[in-house]
């Protein structure tokens, strides 16, 4: 075979892989015409082929070690089987072990699996979520697409993040947080958010990718996730001194910061911040952000006016720029949002979301990008 070959089914299964780590949907991933050709015709080069989709997919380190939700996992390994069995290609006796592995495996029901979002020459970034878009009353436990746009967006214009303060509203599981403290050198990040369960889950993904991937096995409950929290909520990270450098004048706000910590050379914070606080957090006033990012918090009509009130407080109070991600689910829905902003005496420009570039994302549903500012 020659070694030209042999480069080309590499390159396309990187693709593949990219894909399957982050979970994509299985009738969406997009096949490269190559890869299916050398899969399904009577050569060799398939047998390869197979091997090499095994190795950067189910059978990949990350994945053994934080697996992506089993039923996802089977689905991968069926489609490529329904395939290769199709075009009456022989199949790779490790695929069906694989499957068959996979089939064995008790489907214990943690509510939670893993995703790996890999960014191009960057690294991956690994995250736990919620195996349902919705549970224990939130839909923070997972990621949505909003957040992989603005999180692209943020990697393919790093140089506006640089030595910034940066403050997220409505962190979720911290996709965006994650690529941007880790890859875009603000000066220091805060996620937030006000859900407790959310909160939780966002502070062990932090520290599952600031510790890096084998400093950190978590089980299989929330209860460890809890036990993660308060092992990091002690002084070295928490009040007062998680805190140094803003003066803390409120045992409140001192109990709104619930996790310090550094990504790369990031200082990162977790804050507990209801938008509903927002004009009266002291912390806030402290932080004085100067970039906002918030993704996908348009969805709920009636928290349209809080979130609103809670952008005014950030725009009137000291000029700063405000990313607003959104997926496009419901068109009215966000007009009725952007009405909102502009009765309060705010703008808000499109601007324009590149392509995906450094992640990988569906582009299924529109998402839009917004630049909010201050009318003056
Ligand atoms: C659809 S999720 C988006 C999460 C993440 N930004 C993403 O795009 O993956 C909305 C997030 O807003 C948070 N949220 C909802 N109401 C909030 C409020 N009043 N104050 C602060 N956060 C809130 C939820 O807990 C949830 O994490």
């Amino acid at each position: 075979m020659a070694l030209e070959e042999i480069e080309l089914i590499k390159l396309s299964v990187v693709c593949i892989k990219k894909q399957f780590l982050c979970a994509s949907s299985v009738k969406t991933i997009h096949w490269q015409s190559d890869l299916l050709h050398e899969l399904c015709s009577r050569s060799n080069n398939s047998m390869l082929a197979q091997k090499l989709l095994l190795e950067n997919t189910v059978n990949h380190p990350l994945v053994k070690k934080f697996p992506l939700k089993l039923s996802y996992q089977l689905a991968f390994l069926k489609d490529i089987i329904s395939k290769l069995e199709r075009h009456g290609q022989e199949v790779l006796d490790e695929l069906y072990a694989a499957y068959c592995h996979l089939l064995s495996v008790p489907n214990i029901d943690s509510g939670t699996h893993y995703r790996h979002f890999a960014i191009d020459d960057c690294g991956t970034i690994t995250l736990r979520e919620s195996s349902k878009l919705i549970s224990q009353g939130t839909t923070g436990l997972c990621s949505w697409q909003a957040a992989l746009a603005l999180a692209d967006w943020c990697l393919c214009n790093c140089k506006f993040l640089q030595n910034r303060h940066v403050l997220e509203l409505g962190s979720g599981v911290g996709l965006t947080g994650l690529c941007v403290s880790l890859h875009c050198k603000p000066s220091t990040y805060w996620f937030s958010d006000c859900h407790p369960a959310v909160l939780c889950l966002l502070q062990s993904n932090i520290l599952l990718n600031v510790t890096g991937q084998n400093a950190y096995v978590p089980g299989d409950s929330y209860e460890e996730h809890a036990a993660v929290r308060h092992t990091h909520s002690d002084d070295r990270n928490v009040t007062p001194s998680a805190c140094e450098g803003h003066k803390q004048t409120e045992l409140c706000d001192r109990r709104q910061v619930l996790l310090r910590t550094r990504c790369n050379n990031t200082e990162t914070r977790v804050l507990n911040l209801p938008w509903e606080t927002v004009p009266m957090s002291n912390i806030v006033t402290q932080i004085s952000p100067e970039v906002v990012l918030a993704a996908d918090v348009v969805y709920d009509v009636s928290l349209f006016p809080v979130l609103c009130q809670a952008f005014c407080h950030l725009l009137f109070k000291r000029p700063c720029i405000l990313l607003l991600a959104c997926t496009v689910r419901n068109k009215e829905t966000l007009d009725a949002f952007m009405q909102l902003l502009k009765k309060a005496g705010l703008e808000a420009a499109e601007e324009d979301l590149p392509p995906p570039t450094f992640l990988y994302y569906s582009t299924d549903v529109p998402v839009k990008l917004y630049r909010v500012s201050a009318n003056t």
